[in-house]
Order: C-alpha cells, then sequence, then structure tokens
C-alpha cells in the first residue's frame, strides 16, 4: 500500500508541474496550462501521458536542486473525434517551457511512436526556447526534433499550435509541420526578438508587432489560422485535423451524406455579366459544397487565391480558387506559393483537389520580377502538376495566359475540366490582344478608337468563351452553373479510386 502511495504522491505532484503560484501566473496571462489545453483539444477521458516522472539530468548551476516531474512537457496520445493522435504540451510553469535535453527526448518519444503506428502528431508550443542552463545539449534536443519532423513530413499530419512564446531556432519545428495555428495577443514567433532587431537593425518593434498572430496571419503567411483564446485555437486543431487521414496511406474519413441538394440555382447569378466587374469565389464555394463545411486556411493572407478544406457529400476536398474580390484574382508571388503548400498538403494525405479557376493572368511589374514572380510562380505549377490526388477543374470565368496552363489546366494532369458558359478562355483579354494583332490596321484607321472597339469585340466574340477549348477537348464539358455539385461529387465519386504510377526517383525538385 506504501508503495501505491508512493507513486499517487509523485504522479499528483507532476500534475502541478511548477508550482500553484506559477499556475496562477499562466491563468492571468489568459492563458491554460499545458495540461488544461490537453484536456480541451482531446476526447474526454481520452488522455493517457507518457513520461509524467521524467525529470532533466543537469548539474550546473546547481540545477539539481531544481528539479519538476515532467521537465515541463506533458507528451501522451488520446483521440480526437474517436481517432488516435499522439500529443505534447510544453508548459511554461517549468523553467518557462524551454527545452532541455529530456524535454526534447520526451517529444521525440511521442513524434517516433506517432510515425511508428501512423497517427497524427499534435505539438502545443509554450517555451521560452533553449534551455539556457542545458547549452549545447538543449540545442541538439532540438535539431532532434526537426530532424523527425521532416522524416515525418508527408507520413503523417503534423499539426502545430503556438501559444505563447517561440523563439529562436525553435520556429523552425513548427514551421516544418503541415499547419501552424496562433492565439492572438499571447502568442508569438520570431527568429530574433525585439531587442536583438534594435541592436542590428536599429528599428524598434514590439513582439506583437514583429512576430503576433496578426502579423503572421498577414505578412508573412507563416500561421494559417488565428483563434481569439487557447479554447478556439485547440477546436480548430479538431476542425483541421477533421478533413484529413491518420496517415498518407489511408483515406480522410467521409461524414454521412443525403443525395438531394444537388442542384443549386443560386450558382446562375453569381458571376456578373460584365466581366471586369468581381464577385466573391466563396459565394460560388459555398454554392457547391456541404452546408457549412469550408473551412477556409490562410484567409487573410494572399487574399487574392483562397484555399481550404471543405466537403462534398461527405467527403473531404481541398479547394484552391482565385478571388476575383481581391486583386482580380490575379497570381502573384505570395498567391503562388499560398496555393502551391496548400496543393502539396492535401496531394500528401490524399485529399483530392477542386481547382475554381478566375484569372485575369500573372501580375506584372518590378516588384512581382524582382521577387521572383518567375521561381513563385513555378512552384505552383509544379505543385498541380506533380499532384496525384484526384484533380478537378471548373473554369467560372476568365483563365488567361499562361495562369491557363497553371491553374489545373487538362494538359498539366487534371482529371476532369469543366466550364461554366461565362468561361473566357484565351491568351489575353480582348483589348490587350487586339491592340497587339490589330495594330498596323487600327493605327491606319481613320478613327482608331472605334477600329480597336471593333477589333475587340471580334476578339472577344472569337476566344472569349468556352468553346474554343471544348472543341479540343481541352474542356471536357461546359456545364450549367447550377448542375455544378452535382457534376462534382459525380466527377470525385469516379475518381476515387484512381491509382497514379509514379517514377522510380529520389525526389522531384522544386522550384524554391
Ligand atoms: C531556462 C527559462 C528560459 C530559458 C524562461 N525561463 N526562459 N529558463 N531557459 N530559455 C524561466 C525563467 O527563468 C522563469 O523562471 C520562468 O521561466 C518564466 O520566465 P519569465 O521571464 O518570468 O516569464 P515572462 O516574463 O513571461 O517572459 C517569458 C520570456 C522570457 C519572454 C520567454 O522568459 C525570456 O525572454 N526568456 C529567454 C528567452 C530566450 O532568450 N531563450 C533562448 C532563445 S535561443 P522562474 O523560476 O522565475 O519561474 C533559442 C535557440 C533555439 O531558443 C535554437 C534551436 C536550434
Amino acid at each position: 500500500m506504501k508503495k501505491n502511495e508512493l507513486l499517487r504522491d509523485k504522479l499528483a505532484e507532476a500534475q502541478l508541474g511548477g508550482g500553484q503560484k506559477r499556475i496562477d501566473k499562466q491563468h492571468q496571462k489568459g492563458k491554460l496550462t499545458a495540461r488544461e489545453r490537453i484536456t480541451y483539444l482531446l476526447d474526454a477521458g481520452s488522455f493517457e501521458e507518457i513520461g509524467a516522472l521524467v525529470t532533466h539530468r543537469t548539474t550546473d548551476f546547481d540545477m539539481q536542486d531544481q528539479v519538476f516531474l515532467g521537465d515541463g512537457v506533458v507528451t501522451g496520445y488520446g483521440a480526437i473525434d474517436g481517432r488516435l493522435v499522439y500529443v505534447f504540451a510544453q508548459d511554461f510553469t517549468v523553467f518557462g517551457g524551454s527545452l532541455s535535453e529530456t524535454h526534447a527526448e520526451k517529444i521525440c518519444k511521442v513524434m517516433d511512436m506517432a510515425v511508428k503506428v501512423g497517427a497524427p502528431l499534435i505539438g502545443l508550443n509554450d517555451s521560452g526556447g533553449a534551455r539556457i542552463q542545458e547549452g549545447v545539449r538543449s540545442l541538439g534536443g532540438y535539431a532532434d526534433i526537426f530532424y523527425r519532423n521532416v522524416q515525418a513530413s508527408g507520413l503523417i499530419p503534423q499539426l502545430s499550435a503556438i501559444m505563447g512564446p517561440c523563439a529562436g531556432g525553435a520556429v523552425y519545428s513548427p514551421a516544418m509541420t503541415d499547419f501552424t495555428l496562433m492565439v492572438e495577443h499571447t502568442s508569438y514567433m520570431f527568429v530574433t526578438g525585439p531587442n536583438v532587431v534594435k541592436t542590428v537593425t536599429n528599428e524598434v518593434v514590439t513582439s506583437e508587432e514583429l512576430g503576433g498572430a496578426a502579423t503572421h496571419s498577414t505578412k508573412s503567411g507563416v500561421a494559417h489560422l488565428t483563434a481569439a483564446n487557447d479554447v478556439l485555437c485547440l477546436q480548430q486543431l479538431r476542425d483541421v485535423l477533421s478533413y484529413l487521414p491518420q496517415n498518407c496511406e489511408e483515406l480522410p474519413a467521409p461524414l454521412p451524406y443525403t443525395l438531394g441538394d444537388e442542384l443549386r440555382d443560386e450558382l446562375e447569378t453569381i458571376v456578373p455579366s460584365n466581366a471586369s466587374q468581381p464577385y466573391d469565389m466563396r459565394e460560388v464555394i459555398g454554392g457547391i459544397v456541404d452546408a457549412e463545411s469550408f473551412l477556409e486556411i490562410h484567409p487573410n493572407y494572399a487574399e487574392n487565391i483562397v484555399v481550404g478544406f471543405a466537403r462534398l457529400a461527405g467527403r473531404s476536398i481541398g479547394i484552391v480558387a482565385n478571388q476575383p474580390y481581391s486583386l482580380a484574382g490575379v497570381l502573384d508571388v505570395e498567391s503562388s506559393r499560398k496555393a502551391a503548400r496548400f496543393t502539396r498538403t492535401c496531394d500528401c494525405f490524399n485529399v483530392p483537389l477542386l481547382v475554381l479557376v478566375d484569372v485575369p493572368g500573372f501580375l506584372p511589374g518590378t516588384d512581382q520580377e524582382w521577387n521572383g514572380i518567375i521561381t513563385n510562380g513555378a512552384k505552383l505549377l509544379y505543385a498541380l502538376s506533380e499532384a496525384t490526388v484526384p484533380r478537378v477543374t471548373v473554369i467560372t470565368r476568365k483563365a488567361y495566359g499562361g495562369a491557363y496552363d497553371v491553374m489545373n489546366s487538362k494538359h498539366i494532369g487534371a482529371d476532369f475540366n469543366f466550364a461554366w458558359p461565362s468561361a473566357e478562355i484565351a491568351v489575353m483579354g480582348a483589348k490587350g490582344a487586339s491592340e497587339i494583332i490589330f495594330k498596323r490596321e487600327i493605327a491606319a484607321a481613320s478613327d482608331p478608337a472605334a477600329k480597336l472597339t471593333e477589333k475587340e469585340q471580334d476578339y472577344a466574340d472569337t476566344f472569349a468563351n468556352p468553346y474554343r477549348a471544348a472543341e479540343r477537348g481541352f474542356i471536357d464539358e461546359v456545364i450549367y452553373p447550377r448542375e455544378t455539385r452535382r457534376k462534382l461529387i459525380r466527377a470525385f465519386a469516379s475518381l476515387e479510386h484512381k491509382v497514379a504510377v509514379l517514377p522510380k526517383k529520389k525526389h522531384g525538385n522544386i522550384p524554391l
């Protein structure tokens, strides 16, 4: 009996982390503790802890006198919607959640287990970085984690939530996972903090401005999603996971679906008859997918392209869609990178891709060229070309120039290509095209402006439609907008057992 009491006492001590005072401090900051976060993340009562009694081994700086059971990270496994997941949650109440050699070993252990059994890994980050008292042993621990992040990449979903500080090289573990979520106002990520920035560049900036959730979800794109508090962030992790399978060898689990809502009249009136008038592509998405099923990723970053998960007849799909509402839906450096990354995430985890096209082309200008629109645009072209998941395209309006090719054209391996009657598939818009090919005729005309208008109309009549592409078979079907949902449900169902045979090679060389 005494032996059981000893165990009970030790486990009770582990529950308290760095002690009640520090737990209170954590709460005063509006943050939950590591254990509370795990409770909100996982299905009730499902958590099994591993390594609650682990302690650090450091004796430098009298560290043997400061030992906390668990050593600043809570690790284990549990369930989300009944599905197995592995999890680690850094405990800020123990040395500020800083990473020691043993803290890293605990994280590596759950990473290894997750890979071994093919289950997602979720990391809840809240840490002052490398445990300063441990020096290079701590840095080595980080590298052990980074290495495992890469080995696990594409095998199992890896999700990170930033729920406190995440600074220095520590940011690279979340950065190499599939999704990074941040809590607004209580989390930040940066490679060097405000003090170093001031010393090196003389810039004065706050932690929030430099690396808060608002910054990373709008300016850098590092954060895929943000949430107002810990509880909402943990719910977002559950939501994201619901669209993904356990590992790369499985399909995402479908939800039950009852036939009957396939025809959607509202889709007939979304695209304005005036081709230069914008509209919100999210309305088109809403008209196609299952009710309330769209989860937009990166909603406030590179808004000229929309990406996110949704369900179609209960099955998980990934959507990449030009957004005419923002910069007319043009492709630029950031939108290309955003869409390429999302495409690859879907492809890794067998999430079929729906690409909705209304794109006037690539954004011109020195800013774009000097920032590598060539390499960055190539990322999206490459990512879509190499994707082997079922791929279906719907052109709602413009598909101009190189962007026609890039946006999941038949030529780069799309399985089904549909177009609405409003589609315009051409090398460029009617005005630009007419000015080039009828240059002499327009110059020689008694009224050049009237001649240009006449030629523009001619060009538009000839090319600003989907029928030239349909004649060639580049478009499989021109469809009524109201039938889009039904067509897509059937197309994706027919592709469910698509088999892609890949040539044997080490790996491709995506332009980075
Ligand atoms: C050891 C640490 C620690 C660390 C915090 N603590 N960071 N202990 N190593 N890195 C301890 C504090 O001593 C304190 O202990 C407790 O955690 C809480 O810290 P506070 O400073 O009181 O909290 P707060 O005011 O909220 O500030 C949090 C903080 C600050 C902004 C994170 O603590 C801080 O700046 N820490 C140092 C961050 C840092 O420079 N880390 C190294 C980065 S380099 P008590 O006993 O009082 O509770 C790095 C390289 C990684 O990480 C490389 C990977 C390749």
